[in-house]
């Protein structure tokens, strides 16, 4: 993969950071997309900003992102962009949120780029190449009991209306971890597992944009990226289960006792 393709990813999200943390705490306005889905203008300036950069660089490349309805050109290059991860933080002055950026090329995930502009944190991977914390190697945690491990999650925006359905898988995680975090950025779930911070991470309903460059990262830190009971992960797939790889047939396990309790109207 060439060098510029990760060049411009990491710029685009550098240049997005910077926008997100000068207005951070300032009245931003907020428009709902749903009854708790939020988007604020800093999200669709942040987007505006990245797509801007890389189609000025490569106008026949497409792109995925959050809030411009998709029209794909037929290129081989696809960029799957989430412009501010973790929205809900933002408004609420929460400093944890990120920029995500992932390339595809001929629907291989070939480069994730995430920042964290608060921390001033940068993750990136390129396929096959390693994954990367401020261009140090990171690698996933070492826990191999599921009981001593740290697990991360977070809840779709239909929660309201499907609440038992995600609670229950909640509830086994409770139970079967150590403990349990909800950060608010699905990105940086997946890249503080990637840096070994947590140990395992699952989540419903994710769009390819939330999981596209984190589950790269994860891989390439040497995790475990699987549907919710194991199945093979695309990043289209919407159900996570993502883990330091050791503990990761004990967390399917622990799913599917659930799963074997009976159907709840998640999907
Ligand atoms: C959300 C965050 C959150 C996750 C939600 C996502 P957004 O993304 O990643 O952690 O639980 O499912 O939709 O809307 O802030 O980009
Ligand atoms: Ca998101
Ligand atoms: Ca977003």
């Amino acid at each position: 993969m060439e060098d510029r393709y990760l060049e411009l990813a990491i710029q685009a999200a550098r240049e997005a950071g910077r926008i997100q943390k000068a207005r951070f705490g300032h009245s931003n306005r907020v428009e709902l997309k749903g009854e708790i889905n939020p988007v604020t203008e800093v999200d669709r300036l942040c987007e505006r900003i990245i797509s801007e950069m890389i189609l000025g660089i490569f106008p026949d490349h497409d792109l995925l992102t959050e809030e411009t309805p998709f029209k794909g050109k037929g290129s081989r290059w696809r960029w799957i962009i989430d412009p501010l991860d973790g929205t809900t933080n933002y408004i609420h002055r929460f400093p944890f949120f990120a920029v995500s950026i992932g390339m595809e090329m001929d629907g291989v995930m070939e480069l994730g780029v995430a920042y964290d502009p608060v921390r001033e944190e940068l993750f990136h991977a390129v396929r096959g190449q390693g994954a990367f914390l401020n261009g140090q190697r990171i690698t996933v945690s070492e826990t191999e009991d599921l009981g001593q491990s740290l697990l991360c999650t977070g809840f779709p925006y239909d929660v309201r209306e499907n609440l038992d359905g995600y609670l229950c898988y909640f509830r086994q995680f409770m139970i079967k971890g150590f403990a349990i975090r909800r950060p608010g950025s699905a990105v940086l779930d997946l890249c503080h597992l990637a840096a070994g911070h947590f140990d395992g991470f699952w989540e419903f309903k994710l769009h390819a944009w939330d999981v596209a460059a984190g589950s790269l990262i994860v891989t390439e830190a040497r995790g475990q990226v699987t549907g919710i009971t194991g199945q093979p992960f695309i990043i289209y797939s919407k159900d996570i289960l993502a883990s330091n790889g050791l503990i990761h047939q004990q967390m399917i396990e622990a799913v599917q006792e659930v799963n074997s309790e009976g159907p709840r109207q998640r999907a």
